[in-house]
């Protein structure tokens, strides 16, 4: 029997510190999450600053619990992979250099992964991907169609040109009151609510897959001013739900006509809003009507997480992508600089 090629990898993009050992890009021997939230929720969002003193905290005992939960040892390691960015600057480099510290006394090979290329490996864990396929990404930074012709190949179709569906999702909730990260109890309240406030739906040029959620964010906001002003009571339910209505009804619509134009059968959702329970529901529906297969990974790998960095640096390492003691964060790629 061959041996299982080992890799142990390192997250720390913005709020939460993980490490894990990953076995063949797809089985998780363990994944040590240390999650800040609690820091950050008294602020109403994540303070870089903040965040890059609880990761200097937590990296090592980090690192300690992924191995011992994983039962190896750096010896048993075949190659260290950390996430290079996009992210907080602070926040990347306590990773890296921590990455790097190991890689050197250990003396293993130094893989750096493209954060968001991590989000999309996060479904290879428990479903291989298949190509061609397309990949929803929507997360607190990001909301991106990235067609895959192969592993390692990204092409953007489409990107947010504003605000990010996660960063919507939390400022919307700011406005009825629900604390940081808003996004999760917005999607809880929407199952309570119905749909009064009738809010648009973003599409923007016909066949553009980009989108823009600043406006409806503004609505939702004007909406509020609008009610109060008159003197009506806002009701936060019927807020949430018409939101995410809009919200999911854009999301799934250029994500089905996306695949379609591409001629494409495998839809992958990943980022923290892939946790969205309408979001699942509704893309699941359209995915059964329209033929395609459709994958979304358990919610604890849709929020940020090493495993995920870890799949995505197996076929990195497979092909060849090393870094050296120069690696340095960076707080914005272009994921269609990955395995170039
Ligand atoms: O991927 P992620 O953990 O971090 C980034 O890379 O950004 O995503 C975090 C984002 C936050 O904005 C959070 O509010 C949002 O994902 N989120 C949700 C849900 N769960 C997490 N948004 C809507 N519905 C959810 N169930
Ligand atoms: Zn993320």
């Amino acid at each position: 029997m061959t041996k299982e090629t080992l890799i142990l990898s390192i997250e720390s993009s913005c709020d939460e510190t993980s490490v894990s050992v990953i076995a063949d890009g797809q089985r998780i021997l363990s994944n040590t999450v240390l999650s800040q939230i609690d820091s950050h929720k008294r602020f109403g969002g994540v303070v870089p600053e903040v965040a890059s003193r609880h990761h200097v905290e937590g990296i090592i005992p980090t690192i300690d619990t992924a191995l011992e939960d994983a039962q190896v040892t750096m010896e048993d390691i075949n190659a260290v992979a950390v996430t290079e960015g996009p992210g907080l600057i602070g926040a990347l480099l306590v990773g890296i250099n921590a990455a790097k510290a190991l890689a050197f006394a250990y003396d293993k090979p130094l893989i750096p992964v493209h954060h968001i290329a991590g989000h999309i490996y996060a479904n290879h864990l428990e479903e291989p991907l298949t190509f061609p396929q397309m990949a929803l990404i929507v997360s607190g930074g990001h909301t991106e169609l990235i067609y895959m012709k192969d592993h390692l190949s990204f092409e953007v179709v489409g990107e947010t040109r504003d605000d990010a569906v996660g960063e919507a999702y939390d400022k919307v909730a700011r406005t009825i009151g629900l604390s940081y990260p808003g996004g999760p109890k917005v999607d809880q309240l929407a199952a309570e609510g119905e749909d009064t406030y009738d809010f648009p739906r973003v599409w923007l040029e016909k066949d553009s897959f980009d989108f823009s959620f600043s406006g409806l964010k503004s609505a939702v906001i004007n909406k509020q001013h609008n009610l109060k002003q008159k003197g009506e009571t806002v009701n936060a339910a019927n807020i949430a739900t018409s939101f995410q209505n809009s919200v999911v009804e854009v999301l799934v619509g250029k994500a089905i006509q996306a695949c379609e134009t591409y001629d494409v059968k495998h839809l992958i959702v990943a980022g923290g809003v892939a946790s969205n329970r309408g979001l699942r529901r509704e893309m699941t529906r359209a995915c059964e009507e329209h033929d395609i297969q459709l994958s979304i990974p358990s919610a604890k790998l849709c929020t940020d997480n090493a495993a995920m960095i870890g799949a995505a640096a197996h076929y990195l390492y497979l092909n060849g992508a090393r870094a050296d003691m120069a690696l340095n964060g960076r707080s914005s790629i272009d994921i269609e600089e990955v395995g170039e």
